[in-house]
């Protein structure tokens, strides 16, 4: 019977071709050549009419034999051809565990914010208040009612941005302590950190935007020993127990008397150093009582209250503190210079 023999070439033929298959596209490609809607065996299944009645049921079983033994093999071949895919796959995925690892960057305190920390927590734990003022100022706050009369040099163009005759960026951060005073809540601890701005030119001391500390105190009976007792104190908690200081005679028009403080030189004790450029004494900061000019401007009795204000720049702290000799390397802020504090 020449059906069976058809059959069986049908079977040997796809068992060929689907060995050869090299892939799960052109495996399904030969499934469908055989077994699909217009496949040879569905073919063969629709010419059953020209078979006779009688051998029908057994022609019929053959061709559902074979459809029975391609599927089969269609079956293992894929199973085989999709382990060997994902085989593939794995060994491409795979991970190389002896790679250096990528470090992950952690970002890190700015020493001017790690300054200022600092200089924060000393104050408030003697009980100060951390206020803010305006960074774009009235002429007013930063001149006139801190006692700093019209034809003062420091008003002069070349070294404040003005904006307009009136308004200004503040050269200074003592603009906050005329502000605070007007309140009128008595008595006063403060620190006013904050940006002030200068049109210097830019070199290892001097940038046109920096950082300063401004302190205010105002209460019945303060004293130039409060001032200094204060000061001291500070200097101590922030450079070290043996730090020194040292009170110079000053002039600034908003404190009456004024004073420079220098520290001893925390690097050589005040031997005289490199660092303090054989001195033995580091300049920190500016101070005062509080002038009874400002006072009164700034709605205070002078007979009543007394006070003293103090300047810091924050910078000066930071690159003393971490021994630090370009100021430029704190606006830099490469990463490099930044994880080292
Ligand atoms: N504002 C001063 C400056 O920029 C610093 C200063 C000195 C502030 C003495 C004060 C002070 O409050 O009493 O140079």
């Amino acid at each position: 019977m020449d059906m069976r023999q058809k059959l069986q070439e049908i079977h040997e033929e796809a068992k060929k071709r689907i060995m050869e298959s090299e892939g799960l596209d052109k495996l399904n490609e030969v499934r469908v050549a055989y077994l699909g809607k217009k496949g040879e065996l569905t073919a063969l299944l629709k010419s059953m009419k020209e078979v006779a009645p009688e051998d029908r049921p057994k022609v019929g079983q053959l061709v559902n034999e074979t459809r029975k033994k391609i599927e089969e093999i269609l079956d293992e071949t894929r199973t085989r051809l999709e382990e060997a895919a994902r085989e593939a796959k794995m060994k491409e995925e795979v991970i190389d565990v002896t790679l250096p690892a990528k470090k992950a960057l952690i970002g890190h305190r700015h020493p001017n914010t790690i300054a200022l920390e600092e200089v924060e927590r000393i104050f408030i734990g003697m009980g100060y208040e951390v206020v803010e003022g305006p960074e774009v100022e009235y002429a007013d706050y930063n001149f006139t009612k801190l006692n700093i009369p019209e034809d003062h040099p420091a008003r002069d163009e070349q070294d404040t941005f003005f904006i307009n005759d009136s308004i200004l960026l503040r050269s200074q951060t003592s603009p906050v302590q005329a502000r605070t005073m007007e309140k009128g809540k008595l008595p006063i601890r403060m620190i006013a950190p904050g940006r002030v701005f200068r049109s210097d030119e830019v070199d290892a001391t001097h940038s046109p935007s920096f950082h300063q500390i401004e302190g205010l105190v105002i209460d019945k009976h303060i004293t130039f020993a409060d001032l200094k007792g204060t000061l001291e104190e500070f200097a101590k908690e922030l450079f070290g127990p043996e730090t020194r200081t040292k009170f110079r005679p000053h002039h600034f028009p908003f404190t009456e008397p004024s004073a420079e403080v220098d520290v001893s030189c925390f690097k050589c004790g005040g031997s005289g150093c490199r660092f303090c450029k054989g001195s033995g004494w580091i300049e920190i900061l500016g101070c005062g009582m509080v002038h009874p000019h400002v006072l009164e401007m700034c709605g205070i009795d002078p007979e009543e209250y007394t006070g003293f204000a103090f300047g810091v720049g924050l910078e000066r702290i930071a690159l003393l503190k971490y021994e630090i000799d370009d100021m430029r390397l704190l606006y830099e802020n490469d990463v490099r210079f930044l994880k080292q504090f």
